[in-house]
Formats: C-alpha cells, structure tokens, sequence
C-alpha cells in the first residue's frame, strides 16, 4: 500500500510503515494537512504493524515548521498560523492540540518508531524525531530546538521526550539556547540510540527492523507499554502493572 497525501508519502509493507516527509524542495518543511495525513494513517494502521519509520526524501529529516505559516506577510497560505490570531486562546488551543496528533500517535506502544535521521531535523523536524520510540541518526546530521529563536515554545509534544532522554539540565540547555546538537553528542547523550555513515542507515535500519521484530509480537507490545508508562507511574503502580501483564503472558505461553 502506497499513498501520496500533501507533502508525505505513507506506505505499508508487511509489518512495517514508513511515513516519507516528502517536501525536498523546502527540505521537508512541514504543514498542518502534512500532520493530519500522518495522523489518519497512524491512527489506522493495521493490527500487523510493528515498527513504523519516519524519514526525510532528499538527504534531510525536516527543516521543521514552513515558515510561511508564520509569516504575516502570506496570512492566505493555507494553515496560515498568523491567520488564527483573531480566535479565541481556547481556538487556538484546540487547534494545537489537533496538530500534536501526529505527534502523540507516533508513540503508541501498537508499533515501535523509528527516526531515521539524516541532514538535520530543526523544530518541528526534531520534534518529531522525539516523538519516535528510537533514532538513528547519520554522524554528519545535527537536531535543533529552534523555537525559542523565533520567539515560540517547542509545542508539537517534543518537550517531554527531550526531558526523558536528555535530563530536565540538558534539555533546558539544548533548548534555550536553541543551538545544533551533532550527531556524536546526541548519541552520547542518549537523544540517539545509532550513529553511522549516511551511506549506511538503510542497513542499519533493516538489520534494527529485523532484530525488533524477532520477537513474539504481543510480548514485544506489552513490554513496550510497560516502559513507556513508567516514568509517569509510582513504583508500586509499575509493579502491579508489571504483575498484570504477566498473568496473561503466562496463560498465552504455557497454557499452550
Ligand atoms: N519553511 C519553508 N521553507 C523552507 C524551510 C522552512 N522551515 N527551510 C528551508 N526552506 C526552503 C528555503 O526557503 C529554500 O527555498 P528556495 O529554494 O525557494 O529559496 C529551500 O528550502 C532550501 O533552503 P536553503 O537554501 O536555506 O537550504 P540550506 O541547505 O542552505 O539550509 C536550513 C537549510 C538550515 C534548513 C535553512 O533553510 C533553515 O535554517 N531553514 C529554516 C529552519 C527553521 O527555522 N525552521 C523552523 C523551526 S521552528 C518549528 O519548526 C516549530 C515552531 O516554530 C512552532
């Protein structure tokens, strides 16, 4: 399954779905029907997916948001951002919350997500790459939180897996100063989980597809939400889920 949706190609082979940002001409720089597109297709993958890739067509991840939704000198391009001043704050809350879907459906323990990261990914571009489970980055890419350099916040759901990955001391520091964070320090500091040469990360991305999905797949799934669920749980609340999820992994397994 193939589909071209504006400015993303989605596709689907077997277990894996692949989300192309698909805009090489402005590198990949992103809209709102681009975020609703990749949050139809996530929200409706089917139960055999395991592992969905994110990358960029044309050697870069994203240059992030398209600057022209925030130029008020083009309040007619379509999603214009300086076009929704004139609602109300709880409007323009809400249609926030509408463009972080894509953002949070990456992250739903159904499937593992996966970054693939070459050239850079700025703003919404590293945004998004955080929004995915693991990155792999090629070692001449670099990430950057640019928002608070044009005045804004990080608000595409990117501020929570910063802190998770880096540390609430790292992340502030990546992100007020809104500087490039190479590849070899990302990895170094947790942001990356592989560094390779550009040349090498289809193979890299094929041999890490291949090991994570070796495994029965609804114990790689609840594995997966017990961890992703357990920085927001107590001790005590981890374990029972832990406990929980066993029971039914030992009836599947043994009562066979
Ligand atoms: N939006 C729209 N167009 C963009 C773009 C963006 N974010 N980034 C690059 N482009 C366009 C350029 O305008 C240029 O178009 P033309 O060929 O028509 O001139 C084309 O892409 C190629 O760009 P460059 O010639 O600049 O390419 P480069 O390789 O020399 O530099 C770059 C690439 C470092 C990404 C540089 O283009 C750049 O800094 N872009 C802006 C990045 C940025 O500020 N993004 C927004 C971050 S904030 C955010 O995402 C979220 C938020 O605010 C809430």
């Amino acid at each position: 399954m193939n589909s071209n949706e504006p400015g993303v190609t989605l596709s689907i082979d077997g277990v894996v779905a692949t989300v192309l940002l698909d805009r090489p001409d402005v590198r990949n720089a992103q809209h709102p029907a681009m975020w609703a597109a990749i949050a139809s297709f996530l929200e409706s993958l089917p139960e055999e997916v395991r592992v969905v890739v994110v990358r960029g067509a044309g050697g870069t991840f994203s240059a992030g948001l398209d600057l022209s939704l925030v130029d008020p000198g083009q309040t007619d391009v379509d999603g214009s951002l300086v076009a929704t001043l004139g609602r109300s704050d709880q409007e323009v809350v809400d249609l926030i919350g509408e463009y972080q879907r894509p953002f949070v459906a990456l992250a739903d323990p159904r499937f593992i997500s996966i970054a693939v990261v070459d050239g850079y990914a700025i703003g919404a571009g590293f945004q998004m790459a955080l929004a995915c489970d693991l990155r792999i980055m090629a070692e001449d890419a670099w990430v950057c939180m640019k928002e608070p350099a044009l005045g804004l916040v990080p608000d595409l759901a990117g501020t929570k897996p910063l802190v998770e990955a880096v540390g609430y001391a790292r992340a502030l520091e990546i992100c007020a100063t809104a500087r490039k964070v190479g590849a070899a320090e990302a990895e170094r500091i947790g942001l990356a989980q592989s560094v390779v040469p550009a040349v090498d990360l289809d193979v890299t991305l094929s041999g890490l597809v291949s090991s994570l999905v070796a495994h029965d797949a609804t114990a790689v799934r609840r594995t997966h939400e017990l961890l992703s669920a357990a920085s927001s749980r107590s001790l005590d609340e981890q374990r029972l889920a832990e406990r929980t999820a066993q029971v039914d992994r030992l009836r599947a397994v043994l009562g066979r």
